[in-house]
């Protein structure tokens, strides 16, 4: 079967986590505009806008396959490789050929993974079943911008967040390159850019949703 061997898993593993790479792009560039001094007015229409429109509305089950197939394959990959590697050559894992993050997805993911629930309960539960305690704004959209600047005038949810997305810097870190790696896409030509790429888009990322806290925590001390 393409998709269970383990070929196939790479390259569901590499889609997966591309698809998942775009939509953090798109989520980043939304949230940013929580920081125009509109008072939210600008952010609370993008998240309307995202709410409403038929596309992204199909695409929102789109992101929740793509994390969940995401998640299983690399429990399965996980699960087979430890069969594969009987732990007395565990000496193996040593550094001289390969990073940190490379050897440490599993962990980093799984950071990512308890964010994720924390982090859906707390805005995405909010607007879809909350109980309209966020109010209206000027414009009449759902205030969410409330939610963003009030969750992070509280210390822990702030050092949660940050903490959390130094997990997924160094998970984007190995991740970029290596999925185009396993599409069997990095031929020696283009490997320089496709790994300056990477790390360019994980250092802009990480930076991006590490202000957002951040500011937000600050300006309300
Ligand atoms: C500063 C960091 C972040 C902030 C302020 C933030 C904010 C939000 C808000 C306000 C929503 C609900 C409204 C919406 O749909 O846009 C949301 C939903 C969501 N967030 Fe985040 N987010 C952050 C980081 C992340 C990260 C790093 C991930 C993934 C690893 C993520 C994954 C999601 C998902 C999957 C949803 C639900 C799907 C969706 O509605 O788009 N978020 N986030």
């Amino acid at each position: 079967m393409m998709f269970t061997s383990s070929l196939g898993r790479k390259y569901v593993m590499a889609l997966t986590g591309l698809f998942l790479i775009s939509f953090l792009v798109v989520h980043l560039s939304g949230n940013l505009l929580s920081l125009i001094p509109d008072g939210g007015l600008t952010f609370n229409a993008f998240t309307h806008f995202m709410e409403t429109n038929l596309v992204i509305k199909v695409m929102e089950y789109v992101l929740f396959a793509g994390f969940i197939i995401h998640i299983l394959q690399s429990v399965v990959v996980t699960l087979i490789n430890q069969r594969a590697r009987p732990s007395k050559y565990a000496v193996n894992a040593g550094s001289a050929s390969s990073t940190w993050a490379s050897r440490n997805m599993g962990i980093l993911g799984t950071i990512i993974f308890i964010f994720l629930v924390i982090h859906l309960r707390d805005f995405f539960f909010e607007l879809k079943f909350g109980d309209d305690e966020l109010g209206l704004d000027a414009s009449g959209n759902v205030n969410l911008y409330k939610e963003v600047v009030e969750t992070f005038a509280m210390l822990p949810y702030t050092a949660l967040y940050i903490v959390a997305m130094f997990g997924l810097g160094f998970h984007l870190w190995h991740g970029f390159a290596s999925s185009f790696r396993s599409l069997g896409l990095m031929h020696s030509k283009y490997t320089p850019a496709i790994v300056f790429i990477g790390k360019l888009y994980t250092i802009i990322v990480t930076a991006g949703f590490i202000i957002i806290p951040l500011y937000w925590y600050l300006v309300q001390l």
